[in-house]
């Protein structure tokens, strides 16, 4: 039965591949975004005019951060039956970021998740899947990481803002009795990514001749997954599960350095490689234990590093033209 879902973020990386899996399905939805400029706007655009050339898919321009704007969204846009989600996968994102500009980040990934569980109130929401990210996970938690590890230790102001969602969305079910399924996001990438992650740069860097950074020796590793494989995980947390968490990794952690040389053997190039010093939020290494999600989401990722790298390369390829603008 087609339904009726409210996703915050729609412009994103994740938002906005969930979004066009959810109409595939034939469910309408309704997308908000405030199209900041925290990367480039331009790449937002490009996959917000695709959504947008759907008809069951509608946009508002919103600020989650901003009660005000959410409220008045909230009063004029009234559905006649409850959103049968809310998926808030809206976020500032990046760890390293996050220690220039702390402030931003509590803004939207605190107060803005705040805003959305007060909106899911008011609006009788009864399900909410939140966005959370590995990073919750600091520096200290053993490899691979199990979703009840303690999470009191973060290394970086946007980690500690996840933490703050997190714990929040649990007040909320607790008080409320909203629905959470928090999903724990490992280095998501693929086709249409982020421009500001290691992925993206190491392949515009590697395409166009130019030197890319390391930021310590390379060995630090990370469970990249890829975008596809995390729509697929969103999508199966929709149905109902108390207050739960899940991680959503690749399960098949590469360091930077193996990564590099996958993408010069994908792009048939070799890698300038400029070292600069370890970045002190950046952790050493991450891997999802996701015997939860195979359990109670009957999901696994899917993709191979080696073929989500490929179609990445194959999406930039296409998109050269207007994405080598992209700055970040
Ligand atoms: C990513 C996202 O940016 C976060 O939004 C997300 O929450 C997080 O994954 C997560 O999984 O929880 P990160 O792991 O830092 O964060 O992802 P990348 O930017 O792809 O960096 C991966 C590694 O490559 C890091 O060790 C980083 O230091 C390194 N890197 C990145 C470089 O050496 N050079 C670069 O130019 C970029």
């Amino acid at each position: 039965m087609p339904l009726r879902y409210l996703v915050t973020g729609c412009a994103g990386f994740i938002a906005a591949r969930t979004v066009e899996r959810l109409l595939d399905e034939g469910h309408e939805v309704v997308g908000l975004d405030n199209l900041n400029d925290a990367y480039s706007p331009l790449l937002k655009r490009w996959r917000l005019d695709r959504l947008r050339a759907q008809p069951n898919f509608q946009f508002h321009a919103i600020d989650l951060s901003d009660v005000g704007q959410l409220a008045e969204f909230g009063g004029t846009h009234r559905p006649s039956e409850p959103y049968a989600a809310v998926l808030h996968l809206a976020a500032r994102s990046g760890v390293r970021a996050s220690v220039a500009n702390p402030q931003a980040y509590l803004a939207t990934n605190v107060v803005g998740t705040q805003n959305m569980l007060d909106f899911c109130r008011d609006q009788r929401v009864g399900k909410l899947v939140l966005a959370s990210s590995s990073s919750v996970y600091g520096s200290a938690s053993r490899i691979p990481y199990r979703e009840e590890a303690d999470i009191s230790l973060p290394a970086s102001p946007y980690a500690a803002s996840k933490v703050g969602a997190e714990v929040l969305s649990h007040a909320a079910h607790v008080v409320h009795g909203l629905d959470v399924s928090v999903l724990r996001f490992f280095t998501v990438y693929g086709p249409a990514g982020r421009p500001d992650m290691s992925v993206y740069r190491f392949m515009r860097a590697i395409d166009s001749g130019q030197p890319l950074t390391v930021y310590g020796d390379g060995s630090q590793s990370r469970d990249f997954t890829f975008v596809d494989d995390i729509a697929s995980g969103v999508l199966a947390a929709l149905r109902p599960v108390g207050y739960r968490t899940f991680n959503l990794g690749g399960d098949a952690p590469s360091s930077v350095r193996e990564l590099i040389q996958q993408l010069e053997k994908i792009l048939g190039k070799p890698a300038q490689v400029i070292h600069e010093a370890p970045h002190p939020a950046d952790v050493p290494a991450t891997w999802a234990c996701i015997d939860r999600a195979r359990r109670e989401l009957d999901w696994a990722p899917k993709v191979t590093i080696d073929e989500g790298l490929q179609q990445t390369f194959a999406w930039y390829q296409q998109e050269r033209d207007w994405a080598k603008a992209i700055e970040n």
